[in-house]
């Protein structure tokens, strides 16, 4: 028997067919069920996209009930176990893990892509003193698109490359100068000589040492971090990127419509929000407290719960093992243990279990990054960095797609039906 399902329209006596495939049945067929001839057909109405697939996409696998999260079909666990940051965005990006030659060409390509036009450092130091890094990272980000006009012909395909390499190569260098133009200090060069992440701590830390060597255990945890936080499929700001990129804007525009969609705190500001969050119970006895608050319904646990992971998050098992090793260099962070006691009692509470809600990627990440000595502003951009190899690879995913057009959701209008307009003394 085929896969169809059917829909009687009581309103009409009328039975429809409509195909099932691949789990989902297409919104437009349900324009046929009309109740008269003008009629403009059924729409479904699903806010915020809970239920609605936009896209077919190739690149990310995320089994929320059993915490399952694979890129490419490869699991996150063995990702973060051996490969790297560079390796993961080229098989998040091009399909498939590189040939060792392929790495080497792949991570030269980018590495000479690593500076700033000097223009943009001029850009940057008109921000005020104390602005956010991520409203810096994101204005910047979008402002690379005057420096590269030909970043417009998003048809052709080298051109396409060009970019990607690009930005993926340019995002660290921008997140550094935001952050050291937070803290008044002097922007640091690219030093191509050290790996993706070893760079970045480069040009985010070197004082007047005449060479910056990173510390290998905090350089691979980072790189860790950048693999666990590289794509997630159809999240907020990858759907702002597929959104934007389908009116045919240049990809520095999209991607940094992105980034603002990551800011925020229900997104990949919630790391941010986490720290803060943290800092304000201070001590493990005031947890029960904040807690109750919670469930009360004044704020909510920041790094908790998921739109797709009704399970343990495997981002956070796998950052959770990483603060370990962070911690081995730099000391406990303090805060860790406010962080194990809400975990603790969170996860017996009826509250939280009957909702599924479980740590999720951002419950642990602010930890490690405080104590490798990042301020708290500084932690979206972090995501933001690893996640723009993600929504680059949707935003090419998406102009291939034949089956894509400009995004135009529909609406169901509720307001005032038809009137005349009211001249101002009579109103
Ligand atoms: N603390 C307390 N209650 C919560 C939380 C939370 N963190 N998250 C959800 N709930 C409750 C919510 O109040 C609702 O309860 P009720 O049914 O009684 O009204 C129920 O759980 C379902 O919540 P929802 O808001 O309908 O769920 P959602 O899928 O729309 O939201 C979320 C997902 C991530 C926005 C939400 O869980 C949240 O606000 N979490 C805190 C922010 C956070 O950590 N965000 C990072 C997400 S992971 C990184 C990323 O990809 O961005």
């Amino acid at each position: 028997m085929a896969d169809t399902l059917t829909i009687k329209d009581n309103r009409t006596g009328k039975t429809y067919e409509l195909p099932i495939e691949q789990g989902a049945i297409k919104a437009m067929d349900l324009r046929q069920i009309r109740t008269s001839p003008d009629d403009f057909g059924l729409m479904t109405y699903d806010p915020a996209f809970q239920n609605t697939a936009a896209c077919k996409s190739r690149i990310t696998f995320i089994d929320g009930d059993k915490g399952i999260l694979e890129y490419r079909g490869y699991p996150i666990e063995q990702l973060a176990e051996h490969s790297t940051f560079l390796e993961t965005a080229y098989l998040i990006l091009f399909g498939e893990l590189p040939t060792a030659s392929a790495l080497d060409a792949w991570t030269h390509e980018i590495t000479l892509h690593t500076m700033l036009h000097e223009n943009i450092k001029k850009l940057m130091e008109g921000f005020q003193y104390d602005a956010h890094p991520m409203g810096i990272f994101l204005s910047t980000v979008g402002a690379l698109s005057t420096i590269y006009p030909d970043a417009k012909k998003i048809q052709e395909e080298d051109s396409r490359r060009l970019q990607i390499r690009r930005l993926i190569a340019k995002v660290p260098s921008i997140a550094a100068y935001a952050y050291r133009h937070s803290i008044g200090r002097p922007y640091v060069y690219p030093d191509n000589d050290l790996s993706f992440t070893g760079n970045f701590l480069n040009m985010l830390f070197k004082m007047t040492e005449l060479k910056y060597t990173p510390n290998p255990i905090l350089e691979r945890a980072l790189d860790i971090l950048f693999i666990l936080h590289a794509d997630h499929e159809q999240n907020c700001s990858t759907s702002a990127m597929r959104g934007i990129g389908s009116s045919q804007a240049d990809p520095y525009s999209a991607l940094a419509g992105a980034a603002a969609a990551l800011y925020g705190p229900l997104h990949g500001g919630a790391n941010e929000a986490v720290l803060r969050m943290l800092k304000e119970i201070g001590s493990v006895q005031k947890v029960p407290e904040f807690i109750k608050k919670v469930k009360g319904g004044d704020g909510r646990l920041m790094g908790f719960g998921h739109r797709v992971y009704k399970s343990y998050d495997p981002r956070a098992r796998i950052i959770k093992q990483t603060a370990d090793l962070v911690f081995g260099v730099t000391g406990r962070n303090p805060l860790t243990d406010i962080a194990l006691e809400l975990e603790r009692i969170a996860l017996e509470d009826d509250y939280f279990v009957s909702r599924k809600l479980y740590p999720n990627v951002d419950f642990y990440s602010g930890l490690i990054y405080q104590a490798m000595g990042f301020p708290l502003d500084m932690f979206p951009v972090l995501f933001a960095i690893p996640r723009t190899a993600g929504w680059l690879a949707q935003w090419d995913e998406m102009l291939r797609d034949g089956d894509q057009k400009i995004a135009r959701p529909r609406q169901v209008y509720i307001g005032a039906a038809k009137r005349d307009y009211v001249p101002r003394e009579k109103r």
